[in-house]
């Protein structure tokens, strides 16, 4: 389901790389569209029926006149998303897309931030780098990718606002350049912020090396749920929903938001993996079982992704 929808048109689509696509998107009558800010994402929904979300790869400026950038990876192993962006959407087409939410924000009142970025993993950090550089803001861009050919959004990368403040790693460079991740995080000095995004061999890679970072100087925004899929099995328990005053069961081999569904409340769901953060509700933290991948470890004490978590016990208590 996507929540509020919006038409844009398909005003530009450029190679980025062997497997990579930017589209920019456009209000169909040259309107401005909604604003967001660096590291939100969209649905987009395409020919095919499919639905996916993706980062928005710029930060809004007065020049782009209120358009969003995305860049679309052609997946070896497409379930069809991908495939359908690079292959059916031709410039000038009308596609649906939902109103752009931030589940992976910049923490401004960080000392200093540090991007991490895997290949297509760059898109929201890109955006967050160049809110980042407008503010005068001490960070660090670190994209890694696997050669030259395969670095997208090069000619960002390259202004002459954000080019003294990013570093790119090449996996077929020579030894020098390359960026030692466990020499880089080795330290963690307050107020220092850590956002990565990219592959799950990247994840995990960047997760081992700051494994001693506090929880929550820790952000990532994942592509896909890492490791077993999120499927929310597991004991039956009751959500009791405190606004309107009764309690709903879940079935073991049931999603509380599927349980919310049946009892005709309607909780939006995208991703349905922990990923995007479109179900999340407020809750008592501390009762739930949480299996997201976007939330942090402060907003767990008091949020709670419907379409994964669980109650820890027999009840988890949320705000609707
Ligand atoms: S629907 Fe995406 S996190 Fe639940």
């Amino acid at each position: 389901m996507v929540e509020r929808t919006l038409t844009v048109r398909v005003e530009r689509i450029r190679r980025e790389t062997p497997e990579i696509l930017s589209f920019e998107l456009a209000h169909p009558w040259g309107r401005e569209l909604p604003g967001f800010e660096p590291g939100a994402h969209i649905d987009v929904r395409m020919p095919g029926g499919f639905s996916r979300q993706y980062s928005l790869a710029r930060a809004p400026d007065a020049q782009d006149r209120g358009r969003y950038l995305i860049g679309v990876k052609r997946e070896a192993a497409s379930r069809g998303g991908s495939a359908s962006m690079h292959e059916r959407v031709r410039e000038g087409d009308l596609l649906p897309i939902s109103a752009p939410r931030n589940t992976f924000p910049v923490h401004a009142d960080g000392r200093r931030h540090l991007l991490l970025a895997g290949g297509i993993g760059m898109t929201p950090l890109l955006a967050m780098a160049q809110a980042l550089a407008r503010r005068g803001a001490d960070f660090e861009l670190c994209v890694f990718a696997r050669s030259r050919e395969h670095l997208a959004f090069a000619d960002a990368l390259a202004a002459p606002d954000l080019a003294p403040q990013v570093r790119v790693h090449f996996d077929d460079s020579a030894a020098p350049e390359k960026i030692d991740l466990a020499a880089m995080l080795q330290t963690h000095e307050a107020g220092m912020h850590l956002y990565m995004c990219g592959p799950a061999g990247f994840m995990s890679a960047v997760r081992k090396a700051a494994a001693h970072w506090p929880e929550d100087a820790v952000h990532a925004e994942y592509f896909a749920a890492p490791g077993e899929s999120s499927v929310p099995a597991g004991r039956a328990f009751s959500l009791r929903l405190t606004q309107r005053g009764f309690t709903v069961p879940v079935a073991a081999d049931q999603s509380a938001v599927d349980a919310l569904h049946d009892f005709g409340i309607d909780v939006p769901v995208s991703c349905e993996q922990g990923l995007c953060g479109t179900c999340v509700v407020p809750a008592q933290g501390e009762g739930a079982e949480h299996r997201d991948f976007c939330l942090t470890g402060a907003e767990r004490r008091h949020k709670v992704a419907l379409c994964c978590s669980r109650a820890r016990e027999r009840e988890l208590v949320i705000h609707l």
